[in-house]
């Protein structure tokens, strides 16, 4: 098992965050829009800047997990392309149409095929390589809001403070702490099938922790975001089996009361079917530092959930087995792009 290893890095989220966030990047670069391309552990990021910035920035912000650019992307847009391998096929063709097309382009890896087409980029930035693309996550989030905020495209001052709720967490969050919030969750989740019910400043943190919990756990999850949720999935409730399920709620302090009042409607519905509902509920102060917040909780909670159903968290043989497949099938790289012409020895 490489559970303990597995610890020791999300451990290390404070350090690492603070690491990330000290690097120097910066680029001279008036976007008209942006686009964060990544699959997996690698575009959770996307999703959470996403979630933190789209009502705030006077451009769009855009997270593409596939293989293409929308048509609109051109010069004026700045391509964030992020592989922790550097050898994902969807992100590699992402790069290579950024490139084609002239947009500004900012790779981000620990090395692999993206490493070696750098030079195509107008910045490369170099990340430790982790045992796992999810427990690497603050490097990339991190590196990606420096990268944003030398720009001046987001305010580096929630950033600052998102770290320090890292920091405050590591304790709280350890093996042997008394209360901690990630333990009690785990327990009460780990032999169920959660359902993660989110508000949109908690979607990414919502979709990470079903990732995690498939990928730390081997453990399956319904996730869902509101308001939307009312509209169709709350209909299942009047025929489910309430006792195979265990509803998590993931809020915060502060709520707007559009999304207080949605939030309180939807536990009520949820009890009047005889389910308690828990909740995870960050109380930091701006709206980034929530949603660190409310992501490391249930990172944790999946990390002790594999503990408590006896798997070991880190291999993921399934992804590998699914990557080796298609590149035996498809060979994407290769065989539709010239990408392999512009490794640079
Ligand atoms: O967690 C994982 O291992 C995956 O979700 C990967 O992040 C995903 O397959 C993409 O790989 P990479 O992060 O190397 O681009």
């Amino acid at each position: 098992m490489d559970a303990r290893a597995m610890y020791e890095a999300y451990m290390g989220w404070y350090e690492q965050a603070k690491e990330a966030w000290g690097i120097e990047v910066g680029l001279d670069f008036e976007p008209a829009n942006v686009i964060y391309s990544g699959m997996g552990g690698s575009g959770a990021s996307g999703d959470l800047i996403s979630d933190w910035v789209w009502d705030r920035l006077e451009v769009p912000f855009f997270v593409v997990k596939g293989y293409h650019l929308p048509k609109w992307a051109g010069e004026d847009t700045l391509l964030i392309s992020v592989s922790v391998s550097g050898n994902t096929e969807e992100t590699l063709s992402v790069f290579y149409e950024g490139v084609k097309r002239g947009c500004k382009v900012v790779a981000i890896s620990s090395g692999g095929m993206l490493e070696r087409v750098s030079s195509k980029a107008s910045k490369f930035i170099k990340i430790p390589k982790p045992l796992a693309p999810r427990v690497g996550l603050p490097s990339i989030l991190y590196s990606s809001l420096k990268l944003l905020g030398s720009m001046g495209l987001v305010d580096t001052g929630e950033v600052e403070e998102s770290i320090e709720v890292l920091r405050g967490l590591k304790e709280s969050l350890s093996m042997g702490s008394e209360g901690n919030p990630a333990k009690e969750l785990a327990q009460e989740i780990y032999s169920t099938t959660p359902i993660i019910y989110a508000p949109p400043l908690m979607a990414g943190v919502s979709y990470r922790f079903k990732a995690s919990l498939s990928e730390n756990a081997k453990m399956d999850s319904i996730v869902n975001v509101a308001p939307e949720l009312c509209h169709n999935e709350i209909v299942a409730w009047e025929r489910m089996n309430v006792r195979d399920y265990r509803v998590v709620m993931l809020r915060y302090e502060g709520e707007e009361p559009e999304v207080k009042e949605r939030m309180d409607a939807i536990r009520e519905v949820i009890e009047g079917y005889g389910h308690e509902p828990l909740e995870v509920r960050a109380d930091a102060g701006g709206r980034l530092p929530k949603i660190v917040q409310n992501l490391y909780v249930c990172e944790m909670a999946t990390y002790y959930s594999s503990l408590l159903r006896g798997v070991d968290p880190l291999p993921t043989k399934s992804i590998d087995r699914l990557k080796a497949t298609l590149k035996e099938r498809l060979d994407y790289i290769h065989r539709y792009t010239e990408l392999g012409d512009w490794i640079t020895p």
